[in-house]
Order: C-alpha cells, then structure tokens, then sequence
C-alpha cells in the first residue's frame, strides 16, 4: 500500500468539482484516508512549493493557490501516486488527455485544478506539511 497527497485547488473547489474528483479516485477503490477543507497561508504555499521558488510563475503559483480554499486529502492504495498521476493528467491542460481531470475540466497551467504528488519523497514531505498531526507514512 501506498500513500500519497492530493489537492483540490481553488479552482477546483470554486467550481464544485470536489464531488466529481473523489468520485473518480474512489471508482479506482483507492482509499480516503484523510481530508481537510483548508485556507492555505503563503508560508504553507511557499513550502509546498518550495522546489519552484526562483521559476518565473512562482509568485503566481502562491498569489493562486491562496486565493481561496484547497481540499488537502491523503489517499491509499497499490501504486496510489502513479494510479493517481495518470487520471490526474500531465501539468498542461492543453496536452492532458481527455478523460483525465485536467484534460476534461482545465484551460490552462496556472488554474490546473488539481495538484498530486510526484514520487514517493514528494508524497512524504507533502503529506507532513498538510497533515502534520497524523502519521500517514
Ligand atoms: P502543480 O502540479 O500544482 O505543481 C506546480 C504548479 O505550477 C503546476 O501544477 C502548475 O499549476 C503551475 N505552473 C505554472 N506554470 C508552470 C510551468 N511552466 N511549468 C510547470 N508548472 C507550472
């Protein structure tokens, strides 16, 4: 079993697409193993984020992400991260294939809807920084 970190952005929520997201990682019989409803302060962002401080989109990445409220969620299963990076779909919508989250509901790269957890470091530093009271690895 795998865990790994997943996060409606704010987007994602303003758009009530939070039903429509759990349902596809549930359809996969992945597990929900921890979810919260969270305003993201910029000290969180900039963590978080941390790998793409200096890029030229970063102040945009923290300025969005920010913006509004985020469901931070931890989710369980065989290979989760690759499972869940593949029905998430590639980080620019306009080469996300259809049927994935980004290619079926995103425009562009800034407002992507969703973020997922890379690889099993990531998944492991990101599930600490939004669920720093539970033990999920
Ligand atoms: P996410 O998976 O949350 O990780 C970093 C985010 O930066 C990414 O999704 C995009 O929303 C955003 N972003 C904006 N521009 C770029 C870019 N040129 N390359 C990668 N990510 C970008």
């Amino acid at each position: 079993m795998q865990n790994t970190f997943v996060a409606i952005k704010p987007d994602g929520t303003s758009r009530k697409l939070v039903g429509k997201i759990i349902q596809k990682f549930e359809d996969l019989n992945l597990n929900l193993i921890g979810l919260e409803l969270m305003q993201v302060s910029r000290e969180l962002a900039e963590k978080h984020y941390g790998e793409h401080k200096g890029k030229p989109f970063f102040e945009d990445l923290i300025q969005f992400i920010t913006s509004g409220k985020i469901v931070a969620m931890a989710w369980q299963g065989h290979n989760s991260i690759e499972v869940i990076r593949k029905i998430v779909g590639v980080t620019d919508p306009l080469k996300a294939a259809p049927g994935t989250i980004r290619g079926d509901f995103a425009l562009n790269i800034d407002q992507n809807i969703i973020h997922a957890s890379d690889s099993p470091e990531s998944a492991t530093r990101e599930l600490k920084l939004f669920f720093p009271n539970c033990n999920f690895n």
